[in-house]
């Protein structure tokens, strides 16, 4: 999950979610004139300047931030300009003081089901905004992904490597009613007006080969390399046993799909 080139390839999926959520919200944002941005897990950050930056009204800095020290290092390489910059930030960790009130809108996308300290992360998310600002975070709830790697885990190839699979699992992926749950602890930390959906989405992988490559560029697991196309051979068995590969067959050739039927949670609040 450190490697920003090969995420960077694959993240097909987060940015088509990343621009469907900000065409649906964007227009809920009471924008500030001369605002300060910060994006929230910015990873290899196209998301924040190829996605996210169009959406967003003139802006006096756009930080974006995440925890692996490679991934600010590409997007600064990459992305910064005279007022887009990244930095390296544990959002469930301190904060930097200079940090605290600074920000006028946060966003996180695909970042906060990464972590279990749910209510650390959103109390900091709540303590970088400014009074009056706001917040609009997208992560996973349910996703079949999450399946895959228990069902591996429990196997004898896997589960060394795996042993630690629920820490890479949704905190949401099991719960009954996330809606419900995150609205609560949102308005505990004192986040107003909030708004929680649970949104069903789908996305059609067009090869195995397309498959592969999104699940490596998010792997999470210390898998040696040369065991990577072993598990991930063994990844499309299961998605296979699972009964998510459909056989097309047009005019031309026989081809394949491979439908991912997830959960999204977007989740909107004001301090
Ligand atoms: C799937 S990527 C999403 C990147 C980008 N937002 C996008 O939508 O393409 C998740 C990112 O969250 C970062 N991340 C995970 N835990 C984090 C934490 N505790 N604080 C900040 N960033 C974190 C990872 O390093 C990774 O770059």
């Amino acid at each position: 999950m450190n490697d920003a080139e090969l995420y960077q390839k694959s993240n097909t999926l987060q940015k088509r979610d990343a621009f469907e959520c900000l065409e649906e919200y964007a227009q809920k944002i009471k924008w500030k004139k001369d605002a300060s941005i910060i994006d929230i897990g910015c990873g290899d950050g196209s998301v924040t300047t190829g996605v996210l930056k169009n959406f967003l009204p003139r802006c006096k800095k756009v930080v974006g931030c995440d925890i692996s020290e490679k991934m600010v290092q590409f997007a600064n390489r990459k992305y910064s300009s005279h007022n887009v910059s990244f930095t390296v930030i544990d959002i469930k960790g301190d904060l930097p003081d200079q940090m605290r009130g600074e920000f006028h809108h946060a966003f996180s996308f695909y970042t906060l089901h990464w972590i279990k300290q749910q209510e650390i992360a959103f109390t900091n998310i709540y303590n970088l905004l400014d009074d009056g600002g706001d917040c609009l975070l997208i992560f996973l709830g349910h996703m079949p992904l999450f399946d895959v790697y228990r069902i591996l885990a429990r196997t004898n190839r896997w589960s060394y490597w795996l042993k630690d699979v629920d820490k890479f699992v949704s905190p949401y992926h099991d719960c009954q009613d996330p809606e419900k749950e995150i609205r609560r602890m949102m308005c505990k930390i004192g986040f107003v007006n909030v708004e929680v959906q649970y949104k069903p989405k789908s996305f059609v992988y067009d090869s195995l080969e397309a498959v592969k490559k999104a699940v490596k560029a998010v792997n999470p697991f210390k898998i040696p390399e040369e065991l990577h196309e072993e598990f991930l051979e063994d990844y499309i068995g299961i998605v296979r046993d699972m009964q998510l590969i459909d056989k097309v067959n047009n005019n031309f050739e026989n081809s394949i799909s491979i439908r991912a039927n997830y959960n999204l949670i977007v989740a909107y609040g004001k301090k």
